[in-house]
């Protein structure tokens, strides 16, 4: 049974989670720490990846979906909603069918990569596309939860930050102690408020000698905790962190200033291209939002902002399959040429003179 790994099973003193309160779980977390030999080489770094794409549903919301519907479920709660560009609805069709509840995921319309999309279709979920942002999605989300008997299991929700918080014990499990800098896409600011709970807790409990310094890094388009003011008109090929009013700005900001952290902007152009590094030099193929991080890496290493010998871990958040086509659609300016293949005879000579 699936139950007995997850997040909920392995960290359960440090959840909230009653002793005889149900688990829904599909076995989350537990994801590999990979050591990035590229990056580490080019930045003189220590450099591991924290691949979160190998959970369930291919994104890290698993981790703090667990809590959320278990708790949902605790509580008698029949359905529950969100609102996403597309990981958390993935994630919530997911935990609500496992739990027998009924998901209802309001998505802005358009936006929603394709993979994502038949996520939620597949799980059953009640799709509610808006003609609008994810911004006045979420807004939505909170309304209805707030006037109709359904659990909201958007980040704003409290126990998700706790489930989530998971993936920074992780790291310290596997490495003995805290990284010196870690680094992570921010969009709605949820998962960087999470790490920097989970490096504080094991930091106060002894199981840390340090906390890291938070290098959090947004889309250039969608970039309002760099600008440090809402941004109306998000925009950027990265879809699940087009995101112009974090709900969690406030704690984001404080895991910033309290790590002595910082954020940063970075193009598209960066991410596409931090994408193809990642898939073709350490061999993990990550959604576009989820190179955001290498992509700032990259660029501040660029500008001789890295000192050497660092000890850095880097989230990547989510699959590379949940969005082959914007994957897809960047490679002919990336590699000099288009995707299409040319098609050879079924034999020896033709295939080898094709290599
Ligand atoms: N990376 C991926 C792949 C995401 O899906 C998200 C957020 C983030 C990074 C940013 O994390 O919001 O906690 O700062 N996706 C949400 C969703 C918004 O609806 O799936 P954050």
């Amino acid at each position: 049974e699936a139950a007995a790994s997850g997040v909920i099973a392995r960290y359960r003193d440090w959840l909230p989670i009653g002793d005889d309160d149900p688990v829904v779980s599909l076995g989350e977390g537990g994801t590999p720490l990979v050591r990035a030999h590229s990056l580490s080489d080019e930045l003189q770094c220590d450099v591991w990846l924290k691949v979160e794409g190998a959970n369930p549903t291919g994104s890290f919301k698993d981790r703090g979906m667990t809590v959320a519907v278990s708790k949902a479920l605790a509580e008698g709660a029949t359905a529950v909603v969100c609102a996403s560009t597309g990981n958390t609805s993935a994630s919530a069709a997911a935990y609500a069918a496992r739990a027998g509840m009924r998901p209802i995921v309001l998505l802005p319309a358009g936006r929603i990569a394709a993979g994502k999309l038949a996520q939620a279709v597949i799980h059953g979920a009640h799709i509610v596309q808006l003609d609008g942002n994810f911004d006045d999605c979420l807004d939505l989300a909170r309304q209805l939860a707030d006037q109709y008997p359904v659990a909201l299991v958007n980040s704003v929700n409290p126990v998700r930050l706790e489930g989530q918080k998971t993936a920074a014990f992780e790291i310290v499990d596997a490495l003995g102690d805290a990284p010196e800098v870690h680094v992570l896409p921010v969009g709605n600011g949820g998962n960087i408020s999470a790490y920097w709970r989970g490096f504080t807790q094991y930091a106060e409990k002894g199981l840390a000698t340090r906390r890291p310094k938070i290098w959090g890094f947004q889309a250039a388009g969608a970039a309002p905790l760099v600008n440090g003011a809402p941004v109306a008109e998000p925009d950027t090929i990265a879809t699940a962190i087009r995101i112009g009013r974090p709900a969690s700005t406030e704690l984001a900001v404080a895991a910033k200033n309290e790590s002595g952290g910082g954020f940063w902007a970075v193009s598209d152009t960066e991410i596409m291209n931090a994408q193809a590094y990642l898939a073709q030099r350490e061999g993990v193929f990550v959604e576009p939002a989820s190179a955001a991080g290498v992509a700032g890496l990259l660029s501040l290493a660029e500008r001789d902002e890295v000192p050497a010998r660092l000890s850095i871990t880097v989230t990547v958040t989510g699959h590379g399959l949940k969005d082959i086509d914007t994957a897809l659609s960047a490679l002919p300016s990336l590699n000099g040429g288009p995707v299409e293949a040319e098609v050879v005879p079924a034999e020896l000579g033709a295939v080898a003179q094709a290599c």
